[in-house]
């Protein structure tokens, strides 16, 4: 028997793993941290933020009621009940859908993943902002590898810098973008939120253009003041398709993401779902909703995200150098960070890892042709650790800088 080498394995890799294995560098977008080093760059829920003991009451009452039928491939009546929950969600917030309107996903990621698969061909054009949330561009480039951004700046998406591109590229008989993808609040990376105005715009180009906006409101819940309308509950002509999550309000691990739109897109992307459902986390989940008042816990979460938020700024303002500025969120878990002039965020990781603390360099929220607009950008994230360690980290980062200009 021969056993195949690594290097002799990867002749079966299909050229899109093979490509996909060098992006955006070999080995991903982030080194294996070393031990102790401050995590600026966790985009996660902070620990105690995560209802264990209601969702361990939940997973014993589900038990205790249903016996076994959680725990197989059909599962249960709560699991049931799910897109049910789901629906009613959205419907408070202004988005009332059909049964046959929603899907159930492992999480936002797969949501995206369906939409991607069951909307874009190889040859078709999709639509990003610049930056974007790193994992749908990878997601997106799975797809088709043509692509477009437009630029964000502090009122979210700049939508006349899109719609100065969609005449031109209507004027040239070039290719019009098929779907647009776009975290319209608190967006990640950079926190902003876009516009009513500009919210309303896109829609017009979305019907005047004929494209889908492919809207992740994956933020949208955790505003610290009033949170923004969704595109899709703005949506008269029924070209918002929605991707939301309970990553950021429950637990990420339960992996309850959803899309809502057209039944003739849900179908076409059921048929792509071969994961074969999570029943038992489906059902937990389901048993959690109708135990706990979800309203009330995400009003807690604005308070506790938006007090994260001003220790993160505050630290900023204490310890960065003059030349360096950033974005002030109203919501999300994030903020933008712009460097001087001449750094580059990627050259500056090893040695920020160094001086311990970590963060995502910018060029990772942008597609790999326009990797340098990130160069001068980092993103932090105030979601996960606790004050002392958040103040910690920007005064490391901030010494670091320091030592590198
Ligand atoms: C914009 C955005 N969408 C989706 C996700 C992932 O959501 P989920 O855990 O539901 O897949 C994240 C997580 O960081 C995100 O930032």
């Amino acid at each position: 028997m021969r056993r195949l080498t690594d290097t002799a394995a990867g002749r079966f890799l299909s050229p899109a793993a093979r490509e996909a294995l060098g992006y955006p560098a070999p080995g991903g977008w982030m080194p294996p941290l070393p031990p102790g080093v401050v995590r600026l760059s966790a985009g996660y829920p902070f620990p105690d933020s995560v209802p264990v003991a209601d969702l361990e009451a939940a997973t014993r009452s589900l038990l205790a009621e249903e016996g076994d039928l959680p725990l197989h491939y059909l599962g249960s009546r709560s699991m049931a009940a799910l897109p049910g929950l789901l629906a009613a969600r959205m419907a408070g917030r202004g988005m009332p859908v059909q049964g046959e309107e929603l899907l159930v996903t492992s999480g936002a990621c797969q949501a995206i993943d369906l939409a991607a698969r069951a909307l874009l061909g190889p040859d078709d054009l999709v639509a990003v902002e610049a930056p974007t949330y790193m994992e749908a561009l990878e997601i997106l480039r799975n797809y088709t590898s043509h692509a477009v951004s437009y630029p964000v700046d502090r009122q979210g998406l700049d939508v006349e810098a899109m719609a100065a591109d969609l005449a031109r590229r209507r004027a040239h008989g070039l290719p019009l973008p098929r779907v647009l993808y776009t975290v319209a609040s608190f967006q990640n990376p950079t926190g902003t939120a876009l516009t009513a105005e500009r919210r309303r715009r896109l829609l017009e180009l979305a019907a005047d253009y004929d494209f889908l906006v492919l809207e992740d409101d994956a933020y949208g819940e955790l505003a610290f003041g009033s949170p923004p309308p969704t595109l899709k509950s703005l949506d008269r002509d029924g070209r918002v398709v929605y991707v939301g999550s309970l990553s950021k309000v429950v637990a990420p691990g339960l992996r309850v993401g959803w899309l809502a739109g057209p039944g003739w897109l849900m179908k076409a992307a059921a048929l792509f779902k071969k994961d074969l459902d999570h029943p038992l986390g489906w059902a937990v989940t389901a048993q959690y909703l109708n135990a706990v008042d979800l309203d009330r816990r995400v009003a807690t979460l604005r308070q506790r995200y938006a007090e994260r938020r001003d220790w993160l700024l505050a630290a900023l303002e204490r310890h960065m150098p003059d030349r360096v500025s950033w974005s002030r969120p109203e919501g999300g878990f994030f903020v933008w960070v712009t460097l001087p002039e001449g750094y580059d965020s990627q050259e500056l990781l090893a040695p920020a890892l160094a001086c311990g603390v970590a963060y995502v360099p910018g060029r990772h929220f942008f597609l790999p042709s326009e990797a340098k607009a990130g160069a001068r950008h980092l993103r932090l994230s105030f979601s996960y650790l606790p004050q002392g360690d958040l103040e910690r980290g920007v005064a490391l980062l901030a010494g670091c800088l320091d030592s590198w200009g």
